[in-house]
């Protein structure tokens, strides 16, 4: 029997979000029906309520989740209803040209649940990032979902399902970040702070974080930034050369998505040094730079989809991290709120007041 949920729908372009009832049918093959706890609030979620990621409204928005499993469909072995699961936006396939190459973190064809969610009236909801989790029960595909251990708070957990993982990921996984290194993040939210924590994590003895705003900068430091810049008043890529002998960074990460930071962050790294662009672009930026700098700062300019995380690895190891208090989860919970104060959770992300907003249910 399908069931009656609250969710929060994006109904069109710019238009505010509102809660709708959403109809969740039962898991048919391979897909889950999970009740969430905790959802948090990530700038992807505004960017698909601008119409920035596709025009195919109405989206169900929510996507950095943690719940329990309460039904499996037919041929799934990996969960079972009753375990605490993290939802990713991964579920890797194990068939495509990357997951045979054995680098499944690339995967190219991964899965979302077959079925649609709907309003009442039959209307096809979108689910950001095959996700939908600002609704009190989702379906997905089983495979996006990922136990973790269940002494985590669902509010805490939940932030790996992004941003946080994103930004972790894009230090220890793409940066490849290891001991010793110095490390510059450029804009420090709830990604760029993840980096800033992955850094840490990776053993970065000088860790430098560049924001606009001296709020983002504590929270940084907090998080072990060694040393802060805010770029309206210092030249970031002077500054970061002051602090690394003069050279530049050995990784800088970009976590803003603009071509301005993006520049800052090529000059700001060291001779053979990694870019790490994890910040998202929209479809109109553009970016030039003299080739001749490109071929002769040397080294690599890479992208993180997600922090090439593979959640089925990265997932328990960070909670485990977490639950040893080596990683700091909470403190990007800024604050805990209702599934109606969404809409005012986009506007706190605006004026930069929040890392994280997390529904809890
Ligand atoms: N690659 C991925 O898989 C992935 C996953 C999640 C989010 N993202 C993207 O990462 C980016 C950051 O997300 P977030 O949730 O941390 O957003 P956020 O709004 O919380 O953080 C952005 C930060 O950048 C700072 N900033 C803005 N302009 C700046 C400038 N010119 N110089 C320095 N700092 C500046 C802001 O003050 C803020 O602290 C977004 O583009 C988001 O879409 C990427
Ligand atoms: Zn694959
Ligand atoms: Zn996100």
């Amino acid at each position: 029997m399908a069931q009656e949920v609250r969710g929060v729908i994006a109904p069109g372009k710019n238009e505010p979000v509102r809660i709708e009832t959403i109809v969740v049918p039962d898991p048919g093959p391979g897909e889950a029906v999970v009740r969430v706890q905790a959802c948090g609030v990530c700038h992807t979620d505004l960017h698909y309520k601008q119409g920035g990621i596709s025009d195919d409204f109405p989206f169900l928005l929510g996507h950095e989740a943690a719940g329990v499993v309460e039904s499996v469909g037919d041929g799934v072995t990996d969960v079972a209803p009753g375990d605490f699961v993290i939802l990713n936006w991964r579920a890797v396939c194990g068939q495509c040209r990357a997951c045979l190459r054995g680098r499944p973190w690339y995967c190219f064809n991964t899965h979302n649940a077959k079925q649609k969610m709907t309003l009442t009236d039959g209307t096809e909801l979108s689910p950001a990032l095959g996700i939908g989790a600002f609704a009190e029960k989702t379906l997905v595909a089983a495979g996006q979902c990922t136990k973790v251990d269940p002494a985590a708070s669902p509010a805490v957990a939940g932030l790996l399902g992004c941003g946080v993982m994103a930004g972790i990921g894009a230090a220890i996984n793409t940066g490849n970040v290891g001991r010793g290194d110095s490390v510059a993040v450029i804009g420090c939210g709830g990604v760029g702070g993840a980096a800033v924590a992955g850094s840490r994590l990776a053993g970065a003895a000088r860790i430098i974080a560049v924001d606009i705003d001296d709020r983002k900068l504590a929270t940084a430091k907090a998080l072990g930034a060694t040393h802060t810049v805010n770029s309206r008043e210092t030249d970031a890529v002077e500054k970061i050369r002051e602090l690394t002998g003069g050279f530049g960074a050995d990784v800088v990460i970009e976590a803003v998505g603009r071509p301005e930071t993006y520049q800052q962050a090529f000059y700001a790294r060291d001779l053979a040094g990694t870019v790490v662009l994890v910040g998202v672009p929209t479809p109109e930026m553009k970016l030039e730079l003299p080739l001749l700098d490109v071929f002769g700062r040397g080294g690599a300019l890479k992208s993180s989809w997600y922090g090439d995380c593979l959640p089925s690895r990265d997932f328990p190891m960070l909670i485990d991290l977490y639950l040893q208090g080596r990683l700091d989860l909470e403190a990007f919970v800024t604050e805990t709120i209702q599934l109606d104060e969404v809409e005012k959770a986009f506007e706190r992300m605006h004026e930069g007041d929040v890392l994280r907003s997390v529904v809890v249910f």
